[in-house]
């Protein structure tokens, strides 16, 4: 769109729009990471390269909808899964990471390599041989919602902020790339690890990843599919993940942050950048709803900013974030009163089930007639109204 410029610059590197691919399945081998580049993406993370041979095998099967007639119509899902890191080995991902990195730079897309390590010697040997295949930054999985206990990756060292410290610090003694950090939602005070990252030489954010869940099947009474505990995410998961981005943008820690966990649309993308991230990674929408979601979110966020009268990222980045109100600044005492539009009610109940003040009377039968002395003004009716029959109106004075 002529006047928009979508591109961002993350610890020195040019992206050409916030729109980066996550590592997971969509970004499996250095073709798929070729593949979401050519649809538009400005940068595609590799699926987690390790030399624990343990992660190379994947269990099967591994990954299921929890409600996909609701993913099928692009509403609320919830994706549940336990792949673990790349089955390929760090030896065909070097060779090949260099052959797609040409044809990776004529899209000017940026490959961002994925790598979690052993032992501090695995973490310092994957990062600077990514760095001689070309990869232009490097990731650090410290968040596979799998890894539990023990070990030196994903969410089990983020649990000890010496290691991850450590960890960092190994990295970039390794490698002159620019760093991100991916922050899992396990850590016990995820903006305190954002600190202890930055302090330790990332140079960048990714504001949080999947959850660990467990579905456990009635009839057989075990956990259903592969048997065990798997990660646990989905479009759901984003309000959580902008109210993450929010905490850690706050905490101003002078590195860009990327906002990440459930980002599905465009609304999803740009609500992430109004909380202070500079771009955003997504995985399992694209999983869901194919390549296609690249430049269909792209074309939603040029939109909005046209509307907006906004020309680059930079303009909206972090805006809201000064009008979050605080706690203890919520406005508490304005009344309003209820008002229920007698065209619009077709006398379904709902919104008497739900008042938890019964100020609604009780019959479902008859358009619900407000209590203004009973009704707490909490919202819920007004928010559940299949028919938006309810509104709150002017001021209402008890006195
Ligand atoms: C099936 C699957 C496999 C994943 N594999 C990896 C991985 O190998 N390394 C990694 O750092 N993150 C991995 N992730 C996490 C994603 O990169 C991302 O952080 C997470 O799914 C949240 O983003 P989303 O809601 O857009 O999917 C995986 C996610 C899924 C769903
Ligand atoms: S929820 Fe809406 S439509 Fe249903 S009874 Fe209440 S006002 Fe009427
Ligand atoms: S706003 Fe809350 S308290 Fe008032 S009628 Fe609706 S549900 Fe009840």
């Amino acid at each position: 769109m002529a006047g928009i410029d979508l591109s961002v610059n993350i610890s020195g590197v040019e992206f050409k729009n916030p729109l980066i691919v996550a590592s997971g399945p969509p970004t499996l081998s250095p073709q798929h990471v070729l593949k979401c580049i050519r649809a538009g993406a400005a940068g595609a993370v590799t699926k987690t390269i390790t030399y624990d041979v343990t992660q190379q095998v994947q269990p099967k099967p591994r990954m299921l909808v929890v409600n996909p007639e609701d993913a099928l119509r692009s509403r609320f899902y919830s994706f549940y899964s336990i792949d673990l890191m790349s089955e390929y080995k760090p030896e065909l991902w070097l060779r090949q990471i260099r052959e797609v990195k040409k044809e990776a730079k004529a899209y000017m897309g940026v490959i961002i390599a994925s790598i979690a390590g052993r032992t501090f010697e695995e973490w310092e040997k994957l990062a600077r041989l990514v760095e001689e295949a070309g990869a232009d930054m490097v990731e650090l999985n410290l968040s596979c919602p799998h890894l539990e206990k023990g070990g030196l990756m994903g969410r089990a060292v983020s649990s000890s902020p010496e290691k991850v410290s450590e960890v960092v610090k190994t990295v970039s003694r390794a490698t002159s790339l620019p760093i991100i950090g991916k922050l899992t939602p396990h850590g016990a005070n995820p903006v305190e690890l954002a600190r202890i990252m930055v302090s330790s030489g990332v140079s960048a954010l990714v504001s949080t990843a999947r959850f660990q869940g467990l579905i456990v099947d009635l009839e057989t009474m075990q956990p259903t599919s592969w048997g065990g505990f798997g990660g646990y995410g989905g479009p759901w998961q984003t309000p959580i993940s902008v109210g993450w981005t929010a905490h850690i943008a706050m905490e101003r820690l002078g590195v860009p942050i990327i906002g990440s966990g459930g980002v599905s649309k465009w609304e999803d993308a740009v609500q992430l950048i109004l909380v202070g991230a500079s771009a955003v990674q997504m995985c399992t929408a694209i999983m869901i709803n194919g390549l296609k979601t690249i430049p269909e979110m792209l074309g939603g966020i040029e939109k909005w900013m046209a509307n907006k009268g906004f020309r680059s990222i930079a303009d909206f980045s972090g805006i809201s974030l000064g009008k979050i109100v605080p706690l203890e600044r919520l406005e508490r005492r304005k009344r309003f009163q209820i008002y229920i539009d007698a065209e619009k009610c077709v006398k379904c109940g709902v919104c008497i089930r739900v008042c938890p003040y019964g100020a609604l009377g009780e019959s479902p039968a008859s358009i619900p007639e407000p209590d203004q002395e009973k009704c707490d003004n909490c919202g819920l009716c007004l928010s559940i109204c299949p028919r938006r029959a309810i509104r709150f109106e002017k001021e209402f004075d008890r006195r």
